[in-house]
Protein backbone atom coordinates (compact mmCIF):
# COMPACT_ATOMS: atom_id res chain seq x y z
CA UNK A 1 0.00 0.00 0.00
CA UNK A 2 1.45 3.63 -1.29
CA UNK A 3 -1.42 5.63 -0.38
CA UNK A 4 0.71 8.33 1.60
CA UNK A 5 3.56 8.32 -0.83
CA UNK A 6 4.57 11.95 -0.40
CA UNK A 7 1.87 12.44 1.84
CA UNK A 8 2.34 14.49 5.17
CA UNK A 9 0.02 13.87 8.75
CA UNK A 10 -0.47 14.53 12.29
CA UNK A 11 -1.72 12.80 14.92
CA UNK A 12 -2.73 14.19 18.44
CA UNK A 13 -2.34 11.41 21.15
CA UNK A 14 -0.19 9.84 18.92
CA UNK A 15 2.23 8.31 21.41
CA UNK A 16 -0.40 5.73 22.34
CA UNK A 17 -3.38 3.36 21.49
CA UNK A 18 -5.33 4.27 18.42
CA UNK A 19 -3.21 7.25 17.53
CA UNK A 20 0.09 5.24 17.83
CA UNK A 21 -1.73 2.10 15.53
CA UNK A 22 -2.73 4.67 12.96
CA UNK A 23 0.86 6.55 12.87
CA UNK A 24 2.35 3.08 12.32
CA UNK A 25 -0.28 2.07 9.65
CA UNK A 26 0.17 5.47 8.11
CA UNK A 27 4.15 5.41 8.07
CA UNK A 28 3.93 2.08 6.25
CA UNK A 29 1.88 3.13 3.40
CA UNK A 30 4.37 5.84 3.21
CA UNK A 31 3.27 8.89 5.26
CA UNK A 32 5.60 11.44 6.96
CA UNK A 33 3.88 11.28 10.48
CA UNK A 34 4.16 14.04 13.19
CA UNK A 35 3.25 12.76 16.33
CA UNK A 36 1.69 14.75 18.81
CA UNK A 37 0.26 14.42 22.69
CA UNK A 38 2.29 14.14 25.98
CA UNK A 39 3.90 12.79 27.71
CA UNK A 40 7.34 12.85 25.24
CA UNK A 41 8.64 9.37 26.39
CA UNK A 42 5.54 7.89 24.36
CA UNK A 43 6.27 9.89 21.08
CA UNK A 44 9.65 9.66 20.89
CA UNK A 45 9.39 5.76 21.54
CA UNK A 46 6.39 5.57 18.52
CA UNK A 47 8.54 8.22 16.48
CA UNK A 48 11.72 5.64 16.64
CA UNK A 49 9.92 2.58 15.98
CA UNK A 50 8.82 4.04 12.83
CA UNK A 51 12.06 5.87 12.30
CA UNK A 52 13.64 2.47 12.66
CA UNK A 53 11.33 0.78 10.04
CA UNK A 54 12.85 3.38 7.54
CA UNK A 55 9.83 4.93 8.08
CA UNK A 56 9.67 9.20 8.44
CA UNK A 57 8.57 10.12 11.73
CA UNK A 58 8.31 13.41 14.10
CA UNK A 59 7.95 13.52 17.72
CA UNK A 60 6.18 17.33 19.07
CA UNK A 61 4.98 17.29 22.05
CA UNK A 62 1.87 19.19 22.34
CA UNK A 63 -1.16 19.43 25.07
CA UNK A 64 -3.92 20.24 23.17
CA UNK A 65 -5.45 22.40 26.19
CA UNK A 66 -2.59 25.03 25.01
CA UNK A 67 -3.47 26.30 21.70
CA UNK A 68 0.01 27.84 21.32
CA UNK A 69 1.33 24.61 21.25
CA UNK A 70 -0.95 22.76 18.95
CA UNK A 71 -0.69 26.03 17.03
CA UNK A 72 2.83 25.55 16.45
CA UNK A 73 3.13 21.44 16.26
CA UNK A 74 1.61 21.61 13.13
CA UNK A 75 3.72 24.56 12.14
CA UNK A 76 6.59 22.68 13.15
CA UNK A 77 5.38 19.80 10.84
CA UNK A 78 4.40 21.98 8.05
CA UNK A 79 8.41 23.09 8.49
CA UNK A 80 9.69 19.72 8.79
CA UNK A 81 7.28 17.80 5.69
CA UNK A 82 6.40 20.80 3.30
CA UNK A 83 2.81 20.69 4.30
CA UNK A 84 0.99 19.18 6.47
CA UNK A 85 -2.44 16.84 4.45
CA UNK A 86 -4.02 15.66 7.30
CA UNK A 87 -4.58 15.69 10.70
CA UNK A 88 -5.90 13.00 12.90
CA UNK A 89 -7.58 14.48 15.79
CA UNK A 90 -7.39 11.79 18.50
CA UNK A 91 -6.06 13.02 22.39
CA UNK A 92 -8.87 12.71 24.64
CA UNK A 93 -9.00 11.50 28.25
CA UNK A 94 -11.61 9.62 30.11
CA UNK A 95 -12.07 10.32 33.78
CA UNK A 96 -13.89 7.00 34.73
CA UNK A 97 -14.57 8.17 38.50
CA UNK A 98 -15.22 11.51 38.46
CA UNK A 99 -17.15 12.03 35.21
CA UNK A 100 -20.74 10.50 36.90
CA UNK A 101 -23.35 11.77 38.27
CA UNK A 102 -24.53 15.23 37.16
CA UNK A 103 -26.45 16.27 40.46
CA UNK A 104 -23.12 15.89 42.18
CA UNK A 105 -20.56 16.74 39.71
CA UNK A 106 -17.88 19.26 40.32
CA UNK A 107 -17.81 21.26 37.30
CA UNK A 108 -14.03 21.51 37.70
CA UNK A 109 -14.17 17.63 36.37
CA UNK A 110 -16.83 18.08 33.37
CA UNK A 111 -14.16 20.80 32.48
CA UNK A 112 -11.33 18.57 32.49
CA UNK A 113 -12.79 16.74 30.52
CA UNK A 114 -14.37 19.10 27.91
CA UNK A 115 -11.02 21.06 27.69
CA UNK A 116 -8.97 17.98 26.04
CA UNK A 117 -11.85 16.22 24.12
CA UNK A 118 -14.03 18.94 22.95
CA UNK A 119 -11.85 22.07 22.64
CA UNK A 120 -8.44 20.14 22.16
CA UNK A 121 -10.08 18.84 19.23
CA UNK A 122 -11.55 22.80 17.95
CA UNK A 123 -8.17 24.29 18.80
CA UNK A 124 -6.40 20.94 16.82
CA UNK A 125 -9.29 21.74 13.56
CA UNK A 126 -8.87 25.37 13.85
CA UNK A 127 -5.00 24.90 12.91
CA UNK A 128 -5.48 22.23 10.82
CA UNK A 129 -7.96 24.60 8.79
CA UNK A 130 -5.59 27.62 8.89
CA UNK A 131 -2.73 25.36 7.69
CA UNK A 132 -4.70 23.80 4.95
CA UNK A 133 -5.99 26.99 3.74
CA UNK A 134 -2.94 28.26 3.31
CA UNK A 135 -1.24 25.61 1.30
CA UNK A 136 -4.07 26.53 -0.67
CA UNK A 137 -7.04 23.84 -0.04
CA UNK A 138 -7.08 20.45 -0.30
CA UNK A 139 -6.52 18.06 2.96
CA UNK A 140 -8.50 15.60 5.11
CA UNK A 141 -9.60 15.88 8.95
CA UNK A 142 -10.27 12.76 10.92
CA UNK A 143 -11.70 13.45 14.31
CA UNK A 144 -12.24 10.22 16.59
CA UNK A 145 -15.38 10.05 18.04
CA UNK A 146 -16.95 7.50 20.36
CA UNK A 147 -20.02 5.00 20.05
CA UNK A 148 -21.12 7.27 23.21
CA UNK A 149 -21.93 9.76 21.03
CA UNK A 150 -24.56 8.25 19.55
CA UNK A 151 -26.66 6.75 22.64
CA UNK A 152 -26.86 7.71 26.00
CA UNK A 153 -25.77 4.79 27.63
CA UNK A 154 -22.43 5.68 28.79
CA UNK A 155 -22.13 7.34 32.28
CA UNK A 156 -19.12 9.10 31.80
CA UNK A 157 -21.09 12.46 31.09
CA UNK A 158 -18.81 15.18 30.00
CA UNK A 159 -17.17 11.96 27.66
CA UNK A 160 -20.26 11.42 25.97
CA UNK A 161 -21.06 15.01 26.13
CA UNK A 162 -17.73 16.20 24.23
CA UNK A 163 -17.63 13.23 21.85
CA UNK A 164 -21.29 14.13 21.08
CA UNK A 165 -19.98 17.83 20.05
CA UNK A 166 -17.33 16.43 17.84
CA UNK A 167 -19.96 15.28 15.96
CA UNK A 168 -21.51 18.87 15.07
CA UNK A 169 -17.81 20.07 14.33
CA UNK A 170 -17.35 17.21 12.02
CA UNK A 171 -20.74 18.19 9.95
CA UNK A 172 -19.67 22.06 10.55
CA UNK A 173 -16.09 21.41 8.53
CA UNK A 174 -17.64 19.52 6.00
CA UNK A 175 -19.62 21.81 4.66
CA UNK A 176 -18.05 24.73 5.12
CA UNK A 177 -15.11 23.44 3.63
CA UNK A 178 -15.76 21.50 0.95
CA UNK A 179 -14.89 24.12 -1.39
CA UNK A 180 -11.58 24.26 -0.51
CA UNK A 181 -10.63 20.13 -1.33
CA UNK A 182 -10.75 20.13 2.50
CA UNK A 183 -12.82 16.91 3.81
CA UNK A 184 -13.67 15.79 7.52
CA UNK A 185 -15.04 12.84 8.62
CA UNK A 186 -15.43 10.95 12.54
CA UNK A 187 -14.57 7.54 13.10
CA UNK A 188 -16.78 6.21 16.37
CA UNK A 189 -14.58 3.60 18.14
CA UNK A 190 -16.42 0.68 19.92
CA UNK A 191 -15.73 -0.70 23.38
CA UNK A 192 -11.02 -1.33 23.15
CA UNK A 193 -9.54 -3.80 25.39
CA UNK A 194 -8.31 -0.67 27.27
CA UNK A 195 -9.77 2.74 27.50
CA UNK A 196 -7.64 6.25 27.91
CA UNK A 197 -6.98 6.41 31.08
CA UNK A 198 -6.95 2.71 31.84
CA UNK A 199 -5.41 2.22 35.21
CA UNK A 200 -7.98 4.86 36.26
CA UNK A 201 -11.01 2.00 35.15
CA UNK A 202 -13.31 1.06 38.32
CA UNK A 203 -14.28 -2.67 37.16
CA UNK A 204 -11.97 -3.54 34.04
CA UNK A 205 -13.23 -7.41 34.87
CA UNK A 206 -16.62 -6.65 34.81
CA UNK A 207 -16.47 -4.55 32.17
CA UNK A 208 -15.30 -6.93 29.92
CA UNK A 209 -17.46 -9.66 30.76
CA UNK A 210 -20.35 -7.45 30.25
CA UNK A 211 -18.95 -6.12 26.55
CA UNK A 212 -17.92 -9.81 25.44
CA UNK A 213 -21.54 -10.54 26.29
CA UNK A 214 -22.76 -7.46 24.45
CA UNK A 215 -20.97 -7.28 21.14
CA UNK A 216 -21.63 -9.48 18.17
CA UNK A 217 -18.40 -10.33 17.33
CA UNK A 218 -17.75 -11.64 20.91
CA UNK A 219 -14.66 -9.22 21.70
CA UNK A 220 -13.26 -6.15 22.30
CA UNK A 221 -11.92 -3.87 19.95
CA UNK A 222 -7.86 -3.20 19.67
CA UNK A 223 -6.44 0.24 18.68
CA UNK A 224 -5.50 -2.15 15.22
CA UNK A 225 -9.08 -2.24 14.60
CA UNK A 226 -9.90 0.93 14.49
CA UNK A 227 -6.59 2.63 12.65
CA UNK A 228 -7.41 1.24 8.92
CA UNK A 229 -10.35 2.92 9.42
CA UNK A 230 -8.86 6.45 10.33
CA UNK A 231 -6.41 6.01 7.20
CA UNK A 232 -9.08 4.74 4.62
CA UNK A 233 -10.71 8.36 5.59
CA UNK A 234 -7.57 10.45 5.45
CA UNK A 235 -6.66 8.78 2.00
CA UNK A 236 -7.23 9.92 -1.06
CA UNK A 237 -8.92 6.87 -1.53
CA UNK A 238 -12.22 8.21 0.58
CA UNK A 239 -12.12 11.11 -2.04
CA UNK A 240 -15.79 11.03 -1.73
CA UNK A 241 -16.53 10.86 1.49
CA UNK A 242 -16.73 14.19 4.03
CA UNK A 243 -18.84 14.44 6.87
CA UNK A 244 -19.68 11.21 7.99
CA UNK A 245 -19.97 9.26 11.29
CA UNK A 246 -18.00 5.76 10.88
CA UNK A 247 -18.63 3.13 13.44
CA UNK A 248 -16.80 0.33 13.98
CA UNK A 249 -17.74 -1.39 17.14
CA UNK A 250 -17.65 -5.14 16.53
CA UNK A 251 -21.31 -4.13 16.01
CA UNK A 252 -22.45 -3.39 20.11
CA UNK A 253 -24.28 -0.13 18.59
CA UNK A 254 -27.15 -1.94 16.31
CA UNK A 255 -27.21 -4.92 18.42
CA UNK A 256 -29.05 -2.51 21.55
N1 LIG B 1 -10.28 2.87 23.84
C1 LIG B 1 -11.59 2.94 23.65
O1 LIG B 1 -12.36 2.06 24.09
C2 LIG B 1 -12.15 4.10 22.88
C3 LIG B 1 -13.49 4.03 22.46
C4 LIG B 1 -14.04 5.11 21.77
C5 LIG B 1 -13.27 6.23 21.53
N2 LIG B 1 -11.98 6.28 21.94
C6 LIG B 1 -11.22 7.51 21.69
O2 LIG B 1 -10.06 7.21 20.95
C7 LIG B 1 -9.06 8.20 21.23
C8 LIG B 1 -7.75 7.50 21.55
O3 LIG B 1 -7.92 6.75 22.74
P1 LIG B 1 -7.10 5.41 23.04
O4 LIG B 1 -8.08 4.34 23.29
O5 LIG B 1 -6.06 5.22 22.00
O6 LIG B 1 -6.46 5.77 24.46
P2 LIG B 1 -5.03 6.39 24.81
O7 LIG B 1 -5.11 6.85 26.21
O8 LIG B 1 -3.98 5.40 24.44
O9 LIG B 1 -4.91 7.61 23.81
C9 LIG B 1 -5.22 8.94 24.16
C10 LIG B 1 -3.98 9.79 23.92
O10 LIG B 1 -4.29 11.16 24.15
C11 LIG B 1 -3.20 11.71 24.86
N3 LIG B 1 -3.61 12.92 25.59
C12 LIG B 1 -4.33 13.01 26.73
N4 LIG B 1 -4.46 14.29 27.11
C13 LIG B 1 -3.80 15.03 26.17
C14 LIG B 1 -3.56 16.42 26.01
N5 LIG B 1 -4.03 17.32 26.89
N6 LIG B 1 -2.85 16.82 24.93
C15 LIG B 1 -2.37 15.92 24.04
N7 LIG B 1 -2.54 14.60 24.16
C16 LIG B 1 -3.26 14.16 25.20
C17 LIG B 1 -2.75 10.61 25.81
O11 LIG B 1 -1.46 10.83 26.32
C18 LIG B 1 -2.83 9.41 24.87
O12 LIG B 1 -1.64 9.25 24.13
C19 LIG B 1 -9.59 9.04 22.38
O13 LIG B 1 -10.11 10.25 21.89
C20 LIG B 1 -10.70 8.17 22.96
O14 LIG B 1 -11.69 8.93 23.59
C21 LIG B 1 -11.40 5.24 22.59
Amino acid sequence: MTAFEGKSVLITGGGSGIGAATARLMAEAGAAVALTGIPEAGLAAVAAEIGGKGGRALAIPTDVTIEGDIEAAIAKAAAAFGRVDCVVANAGIQRHRTDVNLPEMDMAEWELTQDVNLRGVVRTCKHALAQMLRQGGGGSIVIVSSITALSGRSANVSYMTAKSGLLGLNRHIAVHYAKHGIRCNAVCPGALEQTPDWDDHPNPVRRREMMERAIPLGRLGTPEDIAPMIAFLASDAAGYATGGQFVVDGGITVAA
